[in-house]
């Protein structure tokens, strides 16, 4: 029997690569940048399944160039803003993701840039190397103590209550907030203390996002929240990048309205080098990379290659955003 057509935007790790050979005729995009939108229209013709980027817009015109043999998409990301999840299920086609394999990875790297913008490292480094380090220096490149401050944590999700383990650690006190106002029972069991926005912001020495990007979300960090933070306070993000917005993290940080910024994701992505951000010391950008550790990408590969198969064989996916969809298709096993 034939096997099932695949297009995979990018050469994932062999973990996962290796599943979807062995199970499909794969079209392996393997440069290392996405395929262009003409490309990737053009690629997903005809193909049964779909194992996508969080680089590649997932909206109606790929699924209609796909066209109706379209059984699954695969995002190779725990988060799904790239992919229109309410076409996918309006066409019956679930959507998967990959949860759980990267928290710890981006926790760690979260509170990486949290220590590495309170202590001014990336800053220090750039000093070194400039050759202007002439001797010890009572007030040289002061940074601002962590143990005992307060983080206050936006969205407190599975990442979130990670940032709160690793915080517990250096003894800080932790607030959260939930954009959908939930309160979090696992929170309550770290002694995380669940506050509205304005208080997070008013009371945070650290505040860091962990919230989806949604339409409440986007630009949440504004003009008006920055203005409410402490001018100490230090922002960082690793969640999406529209979540904050550019142009009023700039004014804050020239400014002096908050301390600084440390981002793992930016709006756009990637950030141009002419950014005025970059322009800017009291911040540190990388490019999106809070989850590349070799061991959470390899798991991430895997999850989404077994997503994608358990589509092709009408099985319920492993990790499915759209679960509903399933009450619209008749032939699913579980
Ligand atoms: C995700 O998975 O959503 C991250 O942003 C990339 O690992």
């Amino acid at each position: 029997m034939a096997k099932p057509r695949v297009l995979v935007t990018r050469a994932i790790p062999d973990a996962g690569l290796d599943l979807v050979r062995a199970f499909c005729e794969a079209d392996v995009w393997t440069d290392e940048l996405p395929p262009e939108r003409g490309v990737l229209l053009d690629r997903v013709k005809g193909v049964d399944g779909l194992l996508a980027l969080l680089t590649d817009r997932i909206d109606p015109a790929v699924m209609d160039a796909a066209g109706p043999g379209l059984r699954v998409i695969s995002n190779y990301a725990v988060g799904y803003d790239n992919v229109d999840v309410a076409e996918a299920t309006r066409r019956g086609i679930p959507v998967g993701n990959t949860p759980g394999v990267l928290t710890d990875a981006t926790a760690d790297f979260a509170f990486t840039l949290l220590m590495a913008a309170a202590r001014r490292v990336v800053e220090a480094d750039r000093y070194t190397r400039a050759g202007r380090w002439r001797t010890w220096g009572p007030k040289l490149l002061l940074g601002q103590e962590i143990s005992g401050t307060t983080l206050g944590i936006v969205g407190f999700g599975r990442i979130g209550s990670c940032m709160a383990h690793r915080a517990s650690g250096f003894d800080m006190r932790v607030l959260y907030h939930n954009p959908e106002c939930e309160e979090s029972t696992e929170a309550e069991a770290l002694g995380a203390e669940c506050v509205d926005f304005d208080t997070l912001l008013r009371e945070a020495d650290f505040v860091s996002v962990h919230t989806p990007l949604t339409p409440a979300t986007h630009h949440l960090f504004n003009e008006a929240a920055f203005a409410r933070m402490k001018p100490t306070a230090i922002l960082i993000n690793t969640a999406r990048g529209p979540i904050v917005d550019p142009g009023a993290l700039y004014r804050a940080l020239e400014s002096g309205t908050i301390a600084g910024a440390a981002l793992d994701v930016t709006e756009p992505e990637p950030l141009p080098p002419e950014s005025p951000l970059l322009g800017l010391d009291n911040i540190i950008v990388a490019p999106h990379i809070a989850s590349a550790t070799g061991t959470a990408r390899g798991k991430m590969a895997r999850m989404a290659a077994e997503n994608l198969i358990a589509g092709l064989r009408r099985e319920r996916l492993p990790n499915c955003v759209n679960p509903e969809v399933y009450t619209r298709l008749p032939g699913t096993r579980d």
